[in-house]
C-alpha cells in the first residue's frame, strides 16, 4: 500500500542490509480496539476525544497516525500505552486486555511491554539522564548494577555517552528527546509509541531521533505507532498511515 521505506531517509545503509520489506513475520496482532470511546468532563456535558475507533495493527507493523489538533492522536496513544482509561470499548495490547489488568500488572505492561516517547520529553527534571533511563528498569525489577550499565549502554547507543550527569534542564531539546528515546527503548519493547518525538526539534536532530526510533524497531520487529503531522515522514517511513477526525479514524 505505497508502502515505500527505502525512501525513508532515516533508513540507514548500515542497517538496511540486515533489514527485510515484506510483511511482519509474525501474522499475530499487537494492538486491538474494539469501538473505543473516551469522553472527558462531567456525564452531562462530556468532551468526546475518541468516538468508537476500532483498530488493529500487526506485530511488526509501523503504523503512522495522522490527523488535526484535537482530533484525538495523544488521547489514543495514552490509552494504548495504559496511561489513561477507556470511558468504553475494548483494548488490547500486546496480549494483555488493559482494563483486567490490576495496578502492579499495569505498570509492569508500561515498563516492559511499551515504549513511549512523548513531544515534550517527559522526563523528571531533578534526575539525571542516568537516573531517567534507569527508571523503567526499576519498575521492571532489575538490579541496581544492572539497571545502571544498561542505562549507560542506552545512553550511549543514542550518543549522550558524555551526558549520563546532566539534568534535563542542562541539555539542549534534542539531547532531552535522546534521553527520553534511550528510556523508551532501554526495556527493549515490542511496542512503540511515539507521539510527534520530533515535534521540537530542528530538521537534523530530528532525523537522528526517528533513526534511533527506526533502528529499535527495525532491530527488534517492533510494532511502531507513530503521531506525526509529517505526511512525508508518515508515507516514507512507515507501512501504514491512518487517520483520525473528530475522535474517529478515517481509514
Ligand atoms: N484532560 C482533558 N480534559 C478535557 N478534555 C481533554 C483532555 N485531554 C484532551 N482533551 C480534549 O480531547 C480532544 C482530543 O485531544 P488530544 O490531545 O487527543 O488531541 P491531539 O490530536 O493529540 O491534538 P494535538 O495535535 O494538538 O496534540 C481535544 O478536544 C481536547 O481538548
Ligand atoms: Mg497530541
Amino acid at each position: 500500500m505505497g508502502f515505500s521505506f527505502d525512501r525513508c531517509p532515516m533508513n540507514r545503509a548500515e542497517t538496511k542490509a540486515v533489514t527485510t520489506l515484506s510483511p511482519p513475520v509474525d501474522a499475530g496482532i499487537s494492538i486491538g480496539t474494539i469501538d473505543l470511546t473516551k469522553s472527558y468532563g462531567s456525564t452531562t456535558s462530556p468532551v468526546y476525544a475518541l468516538r468508537g475507533v476500532t483498530l488493529e495493527v500487526m506485530r511488526g507493523e509501523r503504523v503512522s497516525l495522522l490527523g488535526k489538533s484535537g482530533s484525538g492522536k495523544s488521547t489514543l496513544l495514552n490509552l494504548l500505552g495504559g496511561l489513561d482509561h477507556a470511558t468504553s470499548g475494548g483494548l488490547r495490547v500486546g496480549g494483555h486486555d488493559l482494563d483486567q489488568l490490576s495496578r502492579r500488572e499495569l505498570a509492569r505492561f508500561r515498563s516492559a511491554t511499551v515504549g513511549m516517547i512523548f513531544q515534550s520529553f517527559n522526563l523528571i527534571p531533578s534526575r539525571t539522564a542516568l537516573e531517567n533511563v534507569e527508571l523503567p528498569m526499576v519498575f521492571a525489577g532489575r538490579n541496581p548494577r544492572e539497571r545502571r550499565d544498561s542505562a549507560r549502554e542506552a545512553l550511549e547507543s543514542v550518543g549522550l555517552g558524555e551526558r549520563l550527569r546532566h539534568r534535563p534542564t542542562e541539555m539542549s531539546g534534542g539531547e532531552n528527546q535522546r534521553v527520553a528515546v534511550a528510556r523508551a527503548l532501554v526495556n527493549r519493547p515490542e511496542i512503540v509509541l511515539a507521539d510527534e518525538p520530533t515535534g521540537n526539534l530542528d530538521s537534523g536532530t530530528a532525523q537522528q531521533v526517528m533513526g534511533l526510533i527506526l533502528d529499535h524497531v527495525r532491530r527488534h520487529s517492533a510494532t511502531l505507532v507513530l503521531v506525526t503531522h509529517d505526511e512525508e515522514l508518515a508515507r516514507t517511513c512507515t507501512d501504514r498511515v491512518i487517520r483520525l477526525k473528530d475522535g474517529r479514524l478515517l481509514s
